[in-house]
C-alpha cells in the first residue's frame, strides 16, 4: 500500500509511520523539519518498501498542491499534522487562530482538492483525519482548537456520505490525551494520558479496521457524554471550579 502520512516528524505521525513500515508499504511522510523526516526515513528505510519524504509547510498551499501534483498514487493519506495554541484565556490573536486554520483544517482540503480525483478515478482510496476528542466539547482556554477539530468532524461527515458510495474510505479517529511534543506544552493534569506508542497503536488498528468515528479512551469519551447532558448551569459550574 503507498501510504502519505502528514506530520511525521514526531509524536503521533512519527509512531504511525513506523508502525507502516513493512515490506508492504510504500511511505510518503511530510512535515517542515527535514532533519526529523531524514532520521525517520534511514531508520524506516531497512524496514519498509520505501520510504520518501516531503519538505513542505502544510500552510504554503500552493507548494503543498504542487508537491501533492508530483505525488505517485497513493492508497492512503492520513492526515496528522497540526497545531494547537497552548491554553491561554485570553483573547486569541486574529493571525495565531489563522494559522491554526490553515494547518488543522484547510491545509487537508489542500491535500484533498488533488488526490480525491485520482481516489475517484480508480473507485478507491482511504482518507484518515485524525480529529480529537476535544472537538467534542469546548474549554475556554482550548476553544480555538476545538473548533478546528470540529470542523473537521463536519468536514469528515461530509465527505463520508458523499464518497463512500464511490470506493472512498473516510475514516476519522478522535484521540484524548497522548504523549508528543504537542501535549508536552500542557501544564495541566492529562487525564486517561497515553504513551505515544500505545497511542499510535489504537489508531492504527481503528485504521485498519476502517473504523468511521473512533473516539478513545472509551473511559474519557464516556465521562465527555456524561458531561455533555448536564444542563447547562451545571456545565457553567463545573468550568468555574476548572478554571479557578
Ligand atoms: N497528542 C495528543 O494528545 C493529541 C490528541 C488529539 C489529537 N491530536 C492531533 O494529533 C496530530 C499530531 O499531533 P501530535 O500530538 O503528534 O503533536 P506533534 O508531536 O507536535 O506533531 C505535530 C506534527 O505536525 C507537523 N506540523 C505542524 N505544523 C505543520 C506545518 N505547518 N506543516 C507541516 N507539518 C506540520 C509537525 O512537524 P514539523 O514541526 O516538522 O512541521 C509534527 O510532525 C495533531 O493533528 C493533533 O491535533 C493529538
Amino acid at each position: 500500500m503507498k501510504i502519505l502520512i502528514t506530520g511525521a516528524s514526531s509524536g503521533i505521525g512519527e509512531a504511525l509511520s513506523k508502525e507502516y513500515a513493512t515490506k508492504e508499504n510504500k511511505l510518503y511522510l511530510l512535515a517542515r523539519r527535514e532533519d526529523r523526516l531524514k532520521k525517520l526515513q534511514d531508520e524506516l528505510i531497512p524496514l519498509a518498501k520505501s520510504v520518501h519524504i516531503i519538505v513542505c509547510d502544510v500552510a504554503n498551499f500552493e507548494y503543498l498542491q504542487q508537491k501533492m501534483r508530483e505525488l505517485e498514487d497513493v492508497d492512503m493519506v492520513i492526515l496528522n499534522a497540526g497545531i494547537s495554541l497552548g491554553h491561554s484565556l485570553e483573547i486569541t490573536p486574529f493571525m495565531e487562530f489563522k494559522r491554526l486554520y490553515d494547518v488543522n483544517v484547510l491545509s487537508n482540503h489542500a491535500i484533498l482538492e488533488i488526490l480525491l480525483p485520482k481516489f475517484l478515478e480508480k473507485r478507491s482510496g482511504k482518507i484518515v483525519f485524525i480529529s480529537s476528542l476535544a472537538s467534542l466539547f469546548s474549554m475556554p482556554s482550548s476553544k480555538v482548537y476545538s473548533s478546528s477539530k470540529r470542523a473537521l468532524n463536519a468536514y469528515a461527515e461530509g465527505l463520508r456520505y458523499k464518497y463512500e458510495p464511490m470506493g472512498i474510505k473516510v475514516v476519522n479517529i478522535l484521540p484524548g490525551f497522548i504523549k508528543s511534543e504537542l501535549t508536552d506544552k500542557n501544564k495541566f493534569y492529562m487525564p486517561f494520558l497515553l504513551d505515544t506508542i500505545s497511542g499510535a497503536k489504537i489508531i492504527k488498528r481503528a485504521i485498519d479496521r476502517d473504523k468511521k468515528f473512533y473516539p478513545f479512551p472509551t473511559r474519557f469519551y464516556t465521562l465527555i457524554v456524561i458531561f455533555k447532558m448536564l444542563p447547562s448551569f451545571l456545565k457553567q459550574k463545573v468550568i468555574k471550579l476548572m478554571f479557578r
